[in-house]
């Protein structure tokens, strides 16, 4: 009765007209019996079934699919691109949604690895209620559309990070290979060793801990102490999450805040956030939790951020949501009414407008890295080196950089503090400096490492591993004639 109750609750929360996305994402109320037991009728495909499913899958079919989708946009989530001066794309928001699914991987040992895309557990709690995640449950109510299409030839894991690298592709950026065969999880459980950030309602579940701050953390000697802890990468019963807080997984974005006594503190700046801290949390969670070298994290960084945008176009001040208990919370992924945690619908703007398209809140930084995020292009990291960048921040007041130069080509770009530490951090700068003057060399670096980003899982330790398991890939040899789909 309690889920009878819960559904409509989660239903209005979402909004009226999203055609099918509660494929996409299962709410942690109907997740929860899972994970204490209750429904052991459960079901997914084997892997067995899914492999011999996958033989009559059409590769190029699912592309196209996935490229129309990419650029038709839905009034229900309007594409980015408009407010930039750019052309309607997804682009950015399907590559995004595939490094998340992807990010959660973390290299153990030789032979054992944790997370991953393969699973699709971002469709579950606890990943679904990650604040890092936030917004991408939009990402997969779009291609919920191509999954009722293609049904049980195509797996969650699959559709999410072919569609990132489809994306990318049809962007007019790198990508040589792609290998299907990733199976679906029954629910988010092999997700809870990476964190729990805690709904309220899973009462006498072992696995319900609210485990929002880590145990084990840290300051830098030169960071304010009252900027929130780091995590230590050890932590207590294997703990495997990220280096701030659980709920951001991958790497906290504004870095580090300097104390008034560091040498590099300037009064007069809008924040003093620190690139060369922040290349050291970089480098903690590329190298030391997922096992990249630096020239790989350069890479993916730096082609990750040459699509799509930040979403923090709203200011709050005057608002509920300025006030107690609101203000501690959101507005972030509304797994479950009265979480207290979203809805990160309707904060800003008002009527068919409200949060979305301009009034998008996902991460609170606003702004493209390049003059237009749906294209591939080489700005990240000619504007990088070509640019002084200043502090600043989001109308949602979220600290950032942008050109000190206000009438330069790249004004309208902006940066975050762990994209500035690519040049304050000597080892990345060399990197950034390379990749700046050889583009070629940048595009093959980027889709080795992507290859490598969306096809390493627990299931599938090592890059060739999901290839030799299943012997489905794809080289794109289709896409030569069409290149018609670029924008
Ligand atoms: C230091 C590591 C990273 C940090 C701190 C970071 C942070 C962020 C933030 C804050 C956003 C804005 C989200 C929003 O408001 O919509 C974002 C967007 C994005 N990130 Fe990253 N990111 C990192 C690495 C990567 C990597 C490795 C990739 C891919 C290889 C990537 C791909 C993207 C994409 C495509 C978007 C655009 C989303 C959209 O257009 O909706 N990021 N990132
Ligand atoms: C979004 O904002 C831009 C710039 O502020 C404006 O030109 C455009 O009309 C807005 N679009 C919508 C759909 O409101
Ligand atoms: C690797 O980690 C797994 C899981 O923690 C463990 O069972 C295994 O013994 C480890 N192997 C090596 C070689 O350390
Ligand atoms: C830390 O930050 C607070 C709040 O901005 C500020 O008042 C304080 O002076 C800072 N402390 C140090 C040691 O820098
Ligand atoms: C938000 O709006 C308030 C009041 O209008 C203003 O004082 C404040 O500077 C704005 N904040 C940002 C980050 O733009």
């Amino acid at each position: 009765m309690v889920c009878a109750v819960l559904s409509v609750g989660a239903a209005q929360m979402r909004g009226d007209d999203f055609p099918a996305y509660d494929l996409g994402t299962i709410p942690a109320w109907q997740d929860l019996p899972s994970l204490r037991g209750d429904h052991p009728d459960a079901q997914v495909m084997s892997k067995a079934e899914y492999h011999r499913k996958l033989q009559s899958l059409d590769v190029e079919h699912l592309y196209n699919a996935i490229a129309t989708l990419m650029t038709t946009s839905k009034p229900y989530w309007p594409a980015d691109g408009p407010q930039d001066g750019d052309v309607s794309s997804y682009a950015g928001l399907f590559a995004r949604l595939a490094w998340h699914c992807s990010g959660s991987f973390r290299m153990i040992n030789d032979t054992h690895a944790a997370g991953g895309c393969e699973g699709a557990r971002q469709r579950h709690w606890p990943e679904n209620e990650w604040r890092d995640n936030t917004n991408l449950d939009k990402a997969r109510g779009l291609l919920a559309e191509v999954k009722l299409q293609f049904g049980d030839h195509i797996s969650w894991s699959d559709l999410m990070t072919f569609a990132g690298t489809v994306a990318i592709k049809a962007s007019g950026g790198p990508a040589n290979k792609f290998c299907f065969g990733r199976v679906d999880d029954v629910n988010g459980e092999r997700s809870i060793p990476l964190g729990v950030e805690g709904v309220s309602q899973c009462h006498g579940s072992k696995f319900c801990k609210s485990n929002f701050e880590c145990p084990n953390s840290f300051r830098w000697p030169e960071q304010n102490n009252t900027d929130h802890a780091r995590c230590k990468i050890e932590q207590p019963e294997q703990r495997l999450q990220a280096s701030h807080s659980v709920g951001l997984i991958y790497v906290y974005p504004e870095g580090p805040e300097l104390k008034t006594t560091s040498q590099d503190y300037k009064p007069y700046w809008v924040h003093n956030r620190s690139p060369r801290l922040s290349a050291l949390e970089v480098r903690d969670t590329f190298k030391d939790r997922m096992g990249w070298t630096d020239r790989e994290t350069v890479a993916l960084i730096g082609g990750g951020h040459t699509l799509g945008r930040t979403h923090g176009n709203c200011n709050l001040t005057g608002s509920k949501w300025a006030e107690d208990p609101y203000n501690n919370i959101g507005p972030y992924f509304e797994a479950m009414p009265g979480s207290l945690r979203g809805p990160t619908d309707g904060t800003c703007g008002t009527g068919r407008e409200a949060g979305r398209g301009n009034n998008t809140v996902s991460s609170g930084f606003e702004g493209p890295w390049t003059r237009s995020p749906s294209r591939w292009t080489y700005d990240f990291f000619d504007a990088l080196l070509s640019e002084e960048w200043v502090p600043t921040k989001s109308p949602y007041g979220n600290d950032q950089w942008h050109t000190r130069d206000r009438s330069s080509k790249f004004s309208k770009t902006m940066r975050l503090t762990a994209d500035v530490s690519l040049i304050a951090d000597p080892a990345y700068l060399q990197i950034v400096e390379e990749y700046a003057s050889d583009h070629a060399k940048f595009d093959s670096d980027f889709a080795d490492a992507w290859f490598k980003l969306v096809h390493r899982s627990e299931d599938h330790p090592h890059q060739d591993d999901l290839e030799k398991d299943a012997s489905f890939c794809t080289s794109f040899e289709f896409t030569v004639s069409q290149q018609t789909l670029l924008p």
